[in-house]
């Protein structure tokens, strides 16, 4: 049998780089090498694209760049290829399929996987408009909304209101109260995300948010635990993965208490009340529908202190793939170990119909 061509896309443009460095160090390491050959392909944060084959260490310590070779994939869907410029001179590599690992804007946003649609290449992961809603906070809560799926309470603010702040204030005040959870629309990793406890600290909270996007969710304070699911395949063929729990370690999972605090932790499988744990299986399968998602995502909840209701907080179209990521953790958990889950999810991705019909089909 041929071997296909992988690329594997890294890095990116977005805060979540580093990230993105370690899960493709995970992905690359674990794809089966007798059925694949794999292309590595960086994508610097500046958004120079490089092919780089050396060693996968270096990929997580950021050293490839130095050693890359300028590389695209072109959107030339009758050509199907990578174009690498190997000094000076153009070398056409076929390609069969792409993993994009990349993680926040311009990666799992619907940006690459439209080029992907364009150049007629099938690829691992989401489609562009299930990427595009479940990155951005604001359509997802109309997208759940729509579908009946309880979710905390919210306002918006978009940039341009700001001049009526104080009816904003007000309506927020009269509406959630105090806590409130501040979220730019488009964000990841907790940047830009802030708990405010009063009005000083909600008209600061807005503005940081406003730095990092034009569009702001206010949202009511959900106060109990915080659990997630993994759910793998497409169409009506979609699994759900056992159910872990996040245990921060600060007042709230913020950027530092997921990836600097040590009394963070995770718990893979937890207890839950009876009958909790299909409900939320149930509730993830449906959210993942309801952006239209395909291959992967992980789908977090609250579970409300006192009254156990399952509350949606997010999908994340490309969760991690580092070493602590729980997507892979529930996956194992739920019997399918690393090497296994990556076959499959090229193996949904070979399968599918792309969500645009590819040309000679219509
Ligand atoms: N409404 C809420 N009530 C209580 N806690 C919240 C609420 N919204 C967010 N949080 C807390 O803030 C954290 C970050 O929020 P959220 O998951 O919405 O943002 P994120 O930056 O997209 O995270 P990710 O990196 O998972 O994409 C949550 O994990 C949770 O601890
Ligand atoms: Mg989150």
């Amino acid at each position: 049998m041929d071997k296909k061509n992988i690329a594997v896309l890294f890095g990116g443009q977005s805060s979540e780089h580093e990230v993105s460095l370690v899960s493709a160090s995970t992905i690359i390491s674990n794809i089966n090498k007798e059925k694949y050959n794999v292309i590595p392909i960086g994508i610097t944060k500046k958004g120079k694209w490089l092919t780089y084959d050396g060693d996968v260490e270096n990929i997580k310590n950021g050293s490839w760049e130095k050693d890359g070779i300028p590389a695209v994939i072109s959107p030339d869907a009758t050509q199907k290829c990578i174009i690498k410029i190997n000094e000076g001179k153009a070398e056409i590599i076929p390609v069969d399929i792409v993993f994009p690992v990349l993680h926040g804007a311009w990666g799992e946003d619907g940006t690459i996987q439209g080029l992907l649609e364009l150049a007629q290449i099938p690829y691992v992961g989401c489609g562009v408009l299930a990427s595009a809603v479940s990155m951005d906070k604001y359509y997802t809560k109309i997208i759940a909304e729509d579908f009946g799926i309880t979710q905390a309470r919210y306002i918006y603010v978009f940039e341009e209101e700001m001049p009526q702040i104080d009816k904003i204030l007000d309506f927020s005040e009269k509406n959630l109260g105090y806590p409130v959870f501040v979220k730019p629309a488009n964000a990841g990793s907790s940047v830009g995300i802030t708990k405010a406890k009063d009005r000083e600290s909600l008209i600061k909270a807005i503005d940081l948010a406003l730095k990092h996007d034009r569009k702001v969710l206010i949202e009511e304070a959900i106060v109990g635990r915080e659990l997630e699911c993994a759910v793998l395949g497409d169409k009506e063929n979609v699994i759900a993965s056992s159910v872990g729990e996040i245990i921060a370690g600060a007042e709230f999972y913020d950027y530092d208490a997921k990836y600097n605090n040590d009394d963070s932790r995770t718990i893979v499988n937890t207890e839950l009340p009876e009958g909790k744990k299909e409900e939320l299986q149930e509730l993830a399968k449906k959210v993942f529908k309801a952006v239209d998602g395909s291959g992967l995502a992980r789908v977090d909840f609250f579970m409300e202190e006192g009254t156990n209701r399952i509350i949606f907080n997010e999908i994340n179209t490309m969760p991690g793939f580092t070493p602590i990521s729980m997507y892979p953790m529930l996956m194992e958990n739920s019997g399918i170990a690393i090497k296994d889950l990556i076959e499959k999810m090229i193996d949904i991705a070979l399968n599918k119909k792309a969500s645009v019909k590819f040309r000679e089909e219509v």
